[in-house]
């Protein structure tokens, strides 16, 4: 194995992730750890989760990861910090909600921010809302929506979008998927809302890794397509072929 980037989430949903970065570094290496275990992340205390990212940091230091990308909103708002300081000497590269995109491409319209409790609650969440706020936002805390989207359940999902989404039917245009798991349920949140734009801060973070591994030349030109090991940490045979699954497919479908 060449030396791998490691990628991380409360389950699968970091999957969307992952896709976007494999599309510009197709010969890297990775490990994919899905903490389904732990999962979901979104209601948990910060302590918690700087515990648990932590935990699978060292797993990663330990298989000797270039980089660590941190492929779950709420760990990130939670956790980075207190990792980069942590280990100064390794790169990691967090997502965030693509609020600022919405203010650099569509400022003037009307946005939904969907994400968990935990990030709509964090401080690292709020500075960015605040520095670009349009004055024209909803945040929504959808409790319990990325557990649903991890569990696959079509019906419920759907009951779920109708109830917490409704009312903003006419009334957005703008969605920021402010979780990893929503990008797979987009074709879902378009039934609710009618035709909206969606913003998700992925296909930006895969270009910001390449930039850092370029800059500190660690990028693999071997021009061997690289491996995808999976680990899921209650050994859930199901997640892995889900993954898989998901990962074939260029458009993400529950
Ligand atoms: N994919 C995680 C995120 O981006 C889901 C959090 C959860 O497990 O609640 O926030």
């Amino acid at each position: 194995m060449k030396q791998p980037i490691g990628i991380f989430d409360s389950g699968i949903g970091g999957v969307t992730v992952l896709k976007e970065i494999i599309k510009i570094l197709p010969n890297e290496d990775y490990i994919y750890y899905s903490d389904s275990i732990n999962n979901p992340y979104g209601d948990k205390t910060d302590k918690t989760i700087i515990n648990l990212c932590e935990n699978i940091v060292k797993l990663f230091i330990k298989r000797n990861c270039k980089a660590i990308v941190i492929a779950c909103n709420t760990a990130s708002a939670k956790a980075v910090k207190y990792l980069r300081e942590k280990y100064p000497n390794q790169i990691f590269v967090a997502i965030e909600p693509a609020y600022k995109m919405v203010h650099d491409y569509a400022y003037d319209k009307p946005t939904l921010v969907m994400a968990t409790k935990g990030t709509i609650k964090s401080e690292k969440f709020n500075l960015l809302f605040h520095k670009y706020n349009n004055h024209k936002t909803y945040l929504l805390s959808c409790v319990g929506l990325a557990d649903i989207i991890e569990k696959g359940n079509h019906e419920e999902l759907e009951k779920y979008l109708r109830k917490t989404l409704g009312i903003y039917k006419g009334k957005v245009k703008n969605v920021v998927l402010g979780c990893t798991h929503y990008p797979l349920i987009k074709n879902e949140i378009t039934e609710v809302l009618g035709q909206v734009e969606f913003f998700n801060g992925a296909p930006r973070l895969a270009v910001h890794l390449k930039e850092l591994l370029e800059e500190k030349n660690l990028l693999s030109n071997e021009g061997i397509k690289g491996k995808i090991e999976f680990i899921d940490s209650q050994n859930l045979k199901e997640k892995e072929e889900r993954f898989f699954e998901i990962l074939k497919n260029a458009e993400f479908i529950l």
